[in-house]
């Protein structure tokens, strides 16, 4: 798949304001600070569409971003486990981000971003649950591959297979937004799955 273009469309707290129309789309969610929004900017070859930043808990409202012409969207959804908000807060997340992730009828895969530096945490085992019990089709990509040796990745591939007691490692993927490794893949799978549009 060739990106030709790509924007920012709109910011939401809740389904009822994204985008009401049949545009096929694809969310992105993973822990604060894993890499959801350097994905997207690397994947989309647009480097200042995503707001990235040092801080964890930068991205706090589902982003969407339109893509060739609008063939499809992605969605930035706010990352969870940032170590300093309220309890409350995290109940906010959850109504918010998982009642999106449940009702959106315009989602074709969701990718569950997780660092492949570390094992699963409990909330990324957690989101990993949830991706399952879904009716759509998943992925887990494994970023910031570039902090590690290339020689290692399979071994961390394996731990995360093991974590997350997956039958294969074929729902996984690696990452990285510093090299564009594993770029095309993602291009691929994106295809894959709008192909049957
Ligand atoms: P929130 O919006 O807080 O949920 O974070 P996020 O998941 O969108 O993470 P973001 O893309 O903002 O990246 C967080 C930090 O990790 C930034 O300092 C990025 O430069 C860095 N980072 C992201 N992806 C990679 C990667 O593949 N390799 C390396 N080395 N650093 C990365
Ligand atoms: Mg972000």
């Amino acid at each position: 798949m060739h990106i030709k273009e790509a924007k920012f469309v709109i910011s939401a707290v809740q389904e009822s304001q994204a985008p009401q129309d049949e545009v096929p789309e694809i969310a992105l969610a993973g822990r604060s600070n894993v890499g959801k929004s350097s994905f997207i900017n690397k994947v989309l070859q647009r480097n200042k569409l995503a707001r990235i930043s040092g801080q964890p808990g930068k991205t706090q409202t589902l982003n969407f971003y339109s893509v060739n012409d609008a063939a499809f969207r992605v969605v930035d959804v706010p990352g969870y486990g940032y170590a300093r908000v309220s309890k409350l807060n995290r109940k906010n997340w959850a109504k918010m981000n998982l009642n999106f992730l449940r009702q959106r009828r315009n989602l074709r895969l969701l990718i569950l971003l997780m660092d492949i530096r570390h094992e699963p945490t409990q909330l990324d085992k957690a989101m990993y649950q949830f991706a399952e019990e879904l009716d759509i089709p998943f992925a887990i990509c494994l970023t910031k591959a570039d902090k590690i040796k290339k020689s290692q990745w399979n071994k961390h591939l394996s731990l995360y297979k093991k974590s997350l007691n997956l039958p294969t490692t074929d729902a996984l993927f690696t990452f990285s937004s510093v090299t564009g490794e594993g770029r095309e893949d993602i291009l691929d799978l994106f295809e894959s799955l709008l192909m049957d549009e």
